[in-house]
């Protein structure tokens, strides 16, 4: 047994190592997704042990016990063993306490109602064909496939969707809720590490062709820069400054979506979405682009006004009618449409930096 303990210790150094830091359960950032991950360790351990105790009792038996050259004995038969029996069917119950006592306590810790809780950020989020929708009621303030939030700080989600079943999930912070329709709301809460950073969220839910591209941003940015946010978020809106761009803008784009104080609520919110990590949840912004649905911000807001429905087939988002100019017009505006809210360190983030990536 003491040499199995040096192995399960690695085993456990191993697995928390896994994963990237802005998109993997093996390694959490936050007191919430921390605990998740805590029991994850414990259940992993128990199975280890149980395999390795069965395992090597199989491999003693079978060596210990075969049968020999000569050997015609029938050997000593221990069906009805009533020792055998009780011991087999007490250590799982032990197993199954070991592991029932800590699941259940934290079942309960994490499905505390903090919504009312004055230091927590209450975020109503409502799923969309393939898009997510971000409201802080306390807050006035909606958005859309970014939620901005701040360190150190409990948020607590009231999800609901718009349309079919989804699932909320951010796998290195919490997870994961269902989002239903009909006006049913499923509550969690997740608390943000200390420190920045970018992580991603994905809709667990199969939802229709775009499911898999049905992802999301949780931004967590310092206090300051929260606030930044929020103000820049409720001032009054940027619109083009060519005339006939503008025109254009407001005819064709703002009867669905908003910018500041204009346009409607029906579909993703824009203010500021050249600061945005992506372009519909899908097309990463970055000045380097390595892979197919990479480019800059400019080039992914064109390809996806272009053609909605070639990078998220399903969506509602119709193919619009515009000149060549008009198009490049548009992109550009939105591109430069940004609120400059961020930190430093978090406004060079590069989606496709490979450091990014490295074990923390
Ligand atoms: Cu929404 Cu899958």
């Amino acid at each position: 047994m003491k040499r199995l303990l040096p192995l399960m210790a690695g085993v456990v150094l191993l697995l928390s190592a896994c994963g990237r830091a802005d998109l993997s359960t093996l390694n959490p950032q936050g007191a919430v997704a921390q605990e998740q991950f805590n029991l994850m360790k414990l259940s992993f351990i128990i199975m280890l042990l149980v395999v390795i105790v069965v395992f090597a009792i199989a491999i003693y038996v079978l060596v210990r016990f075969r049968r020999r050259p000569g050997d015609n004995k029938i050997p000593v038969q221990v069906e009805g063993n009533h020792k055998l029996e009780i011991i087999w069917t007490v250590i799982p119950l032990i197993l199954l306490v070991i592991l029932g006592v800590p699941t259940i306590q934290s079942v309960f810790a994490l499905s505390q109602d903090y919504s009312k809780d004055p230091k927590a950020v209450v975020v109503n989020v409502t799923s969309h064909q393939y898009w997510w929708e971000f409201e802080y009621p306390g807050l006035g303030v909606k958005t859309a496939q970014e939620l901005v939030v701040p360190i150190g700080t409990k948020i607590a989600v009231e999800a609901k969707s718009a349309d079919v079943l989804h699932s909320f999930w951010i796998p290195a912070l919490a997870g994961k809720i269902d989002t239903n329709p009909g006006g049913n709301v499923n509550r969690m809460y997740f608390e943000t590490p200390a420190k920045e950073g970018i992580f991603l969220g994905k809709c667990a839910e199969l939802c229709g062709p775009s499911h898999s591209l049905m992802d999301f941003k949780v931004k967590v940015v310092d206090q300051a820069s929260f606030d930044n946010w929020v103000a820049a978020m409720k001032a009054p809106a940027v619109l083009p400054e060519d005339p006939a761009i503008a025109q254009k803008f407001q005819s064709q784009c703002l009867s669905c979506h908003a910018v500041g104080d204009m346009g409607g609520p029906a579909f993703p919110n824009l203010t500021g979405i050249g600061d945005r990590e992506t372009v519909g949840g899908i097309l990463v912004n970055t000045e380097n682009p390595k892979y197919q649905n990479e480019g800059s911000t400019y080039d992914n807001l064109y390809r996806w006004i272009k053609d909605p429905q070639a990078v998220k087939p399903g969506n509602q988002m119709p193919k619009i009618d515009l000149t060549e100019q008009e198009l490049a017009g548009i992109s550009k505006y939105l591109a430069e449409y940004k609120l400059n809210y961020e930190s430093e360190t978090l406004a060079n983030n590069d989606a496709t930096d490979d450091s990014q990536e490295s074990k923390e």
